[in-house]
Order: structure tokens, then sequence, then C-alpha cells
């Protein structure tokens, strides 16, 4: 894989793609700025090495339509606090208007597009599309590691089209995610929460090293639907559930379960907030975090391992009174003389807020894309750059 230091960018337009998909409030505002500042050395890098630099993101989920607060004005806006700088805004991110806005760059200069996912052709990896980003520039960079797993037309179709080249980003976390994969000291035990269904697929291919497989969130919930168990009225994947029951039917006891809850009436009001066994779980409850008797028992399912890597939180634990079961996890994971390694904007957040983050050995940009390169899958956005130039 070729790295930006492998190529001359001085003066030329370089198109780079970062993962500016932060968290942001109703009004699109930036609530964690940690993916912005982790990609500030590969812009600092073609600043100061005379570059027409050109970022392109996506934000959210849009599914091909223009969403006013998915729009990228505000992370432009606290891209330029944190640079002192102009951020030119362009609101396209293909078309005739954007090149000529690329046009008037001048070296050193750093432009952000519009939001990708706002075009249904980004997730489609349409080429055509792929084609279009291409023509904007003279040089492609990825420095969005933890879209990498994402096989769309800015990560992976576009590497057809233009000479490409991984960032300083996406080569630190290769980097340090291949050497743990290298050679794992067991036990190796994965934690894997939060609520994206993509997850399945994680511990489908988990199950093949990983000693144990430690489930929470609303993925958790879609396992214990597929157990057979009542989960009142939670969240859960309707469309995983199958799956789940036949990873559950294959892990060997591997996957380990929630035994109780804090459920309440509602997740976003709390009111009436109780601890649940999951055996006896109330209708018209849902389940906001995992229970003092799971939390018990995760760590004693974590405490000898040698490698611990965990994504996602536990629980719903934007809201304080679900926080909990990450926030424990968290800090006994910081007590451990395992090695761990986190992903995910969230989990590494739960780190940042208990002021734990430099009491592990890694936390990644990727919480997918991290997920899936532990879990023996080849990023196909990083495979497309080894192959490509
Ligand atoms: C992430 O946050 O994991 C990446 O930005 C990918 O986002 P996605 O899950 O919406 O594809």
């Amino acid at each position: 894989m070729q790295t930006i230091k492998d190529i001359d960018v001085n003066g030329k337009k370089v198109l780079v793609r970062v993962d500016f998909n932060v968290p942001i409030d109703d009004k699109g505002s930036v609530l964690d700025d940690e993916r912005i500042v982790s990609s500030l050395q590969t812009i600092n890098y073609l600043i100061e090495n005379n570059a027409k630099v050109i970022l392109m993101s996506h934000l959210g989920r849009p599914n091909g339509r223009v969403i006013e607060t998915l729009k990228m004005n505000k992370i432009a806006k606290t891209l330029g606090d944190i640079l002192d700088k102009e951020i030119i805004k362009i609101d396209d991110c293909i078309g005739e208007q954007v090149k000529a806005k690329i046009q008037e760059m001048k070296d050193k200069d750093v432009a952000l597009l519009e939001n990708l996912r706002f075009y249904k052709e980004e997730e489609e990896n349409d080429l055509g599309f792929a084609e279009e980003l291409a023509s904007l520039a003279d040089i492609y960079v990825n420095d969005a590691f933890a879209n990498s797993h994402r096989c769309h037309a800015s990560m992976q179709g576009i590497t057809k089209f233009i000479p490409s080249y991984a960032g300083f980003l996406v080569e630190k976390e290769m980097a340090i995610l291949s050497k743990i994969m290298q050679n794992p000291e067991k036990p190796f035990v994965a934690i894997i929460g939060g609520a994206k269904a993509d997850k399945i697929a994680v511990i489908r291919n988990l199950l093949n090293f990983a000693d144990k497989i430690i489930v929470g969130g609303i993925l958790a919930n879609t396992f214990l639907k597929a157990n057979g168990a009542n989960i009142g009225t939670s969240k859960f994947d309707s469309e995983s559930v199958n799956s789940a029951k036949i990873l559950l039917s294959q892990s060997k006891g591997k996957i380990i379960l929630p035994i109780d809850a804090f459920a309440a009436k509602s997740i976003e009001k709390g009111e009436n907030s109780r601890i649940v066994k999951i055996i006896n779980m109330p209708d018209d409850l849902m389940i906001g975090d995992i229970g003092p008797d799971t939390i018990a028992l995760y760590k004693k399912e974590i405490k000898d391992a040698k490698t611990v890597v965990w994504g996602g939180p536990l629980g719903a634990f934007e809201h304080e009174k679900f926080e909990g079961g990450t926030h424990e996890i968290a800090l006994f994971l910081s007590g451990l003389k395992a090695k761990v390694f986190i992903g995910g904007g969230e989990s590494g957040a739960a780190m940042k807020t208990l002021g734990l983050d430099n009491k592990v050995n890694f936390i990644s940009t990727g919480g997918g894309a991290f997920l899936e390169f532990l879990s023996g899958k080849q990023l196909p956005a990083i495979k497309a750059l080894e192959t490509t130039n």
C-alpha cells in the first residue's frame, strides 16, 4: 500500500476521503471532533507541501436524499476553527459547479465537499459517480479508516480512475491493528455492543478465533430475542433474528448474553427505571442497559483474557440512567493486565469521559471497520489501495 509520502503533492489537487461522520446534535453541530482531529496529520502535511486539499466525507445515513441537518456546513466550521483557516465549503460533491470552485483554489487552500451520501450512487459504488469524483483531482487519498469496511464509490470505486494512496491515519490504524492480529495472545475476548445490525456478520467471523464474545446494546436484544427471551418493548433488529439464532446454535457457548437489565417504559424519559431479570422481563418495559448480575458475569468472563477488543456501548449510554454498564466495563478494562483495543466513537468516548483513554493500548477511530478487520475480514477500501497504482 503506497502512502502520500510516496508522491509529490506540490501544486496538485488532492482529493482526500476522510471520515467526518461525527456525532452531531439535532441542529447539525459537532458534539465530538475526535475523527476530525485524527485527520489533521494528513491535512496539515498536504497544506505544508503546497497541495490543494479537497476533503470529502459522508455524514449519517441520508440514503440518497438531501437532509438539511446532515449538510457538512457545521463540520466545515469546526474544521476551520481547529485549523484556524478558512475552509471553502462547496455545496455539492460532483458536477461542473464543483469543478469550477476547485479550479479557483490556490495551493494550501482547503475545501470540503457536500455529504457524499446525498447521492445514492455513493453507497451503490456506482462507477459513473466514482469517475465523476475522480475527475475533480489529480490524486486520491483514503484517510477514512473508519469507513474502509464500506465498498462505496468514494472508498473503492474511485481507485479505478485516479492514482490512489493511503493517508497517515489509515497507515497508522492498519499498522497497529495488523500487529494485534499477527499473534493475538489468548484468551481473546471480544465485547460487541451498539445498535448496528451489521455487527452480526462480525460475530460470525469472530466465532472462528475468539474465546468469548460478550454482547450488549441493541445487538444483545436481537440475540436475546433469537434465544426465545421476552424482551418487552426493547428495540431489536427483526431482520437479523434468524441469523442470530443460527450463530447461537453454532457458538459452542462462546456468545455471552445479558441475564438482567436496567429497563424502563421509555429509554428517553428513563422514568422508574428498574432492574429486571431477563427471564422475568415485563411486557411493557424496554431494556436500557445491562444489569448488575450481567456486569458481574461479564467481568468474570473478561478477567483472565490476554487480549480484549471492545466495540460499541453496552447500553443506551447517552442517557445518564443507562450509562452505568458501559462505564463499569470501561473502568474494569482500564485496570486489566490484558492488551485492550477499543474501536468506535462511542466506546472511545466512554473511555475519554472517564479519563481512561490513556489506560488502554489503542483507541481506533473505526467502529465497524475496526471490528471487521479484527474479525479477519479484508477491508474493501484497503484492498483497493493495495491493488491500485
Ligand atoms: C462509522 O461511523 O462506522 C463509519 O463512518 C461508517 O458509517 P456507517 O455505519 O453509516 O456506514
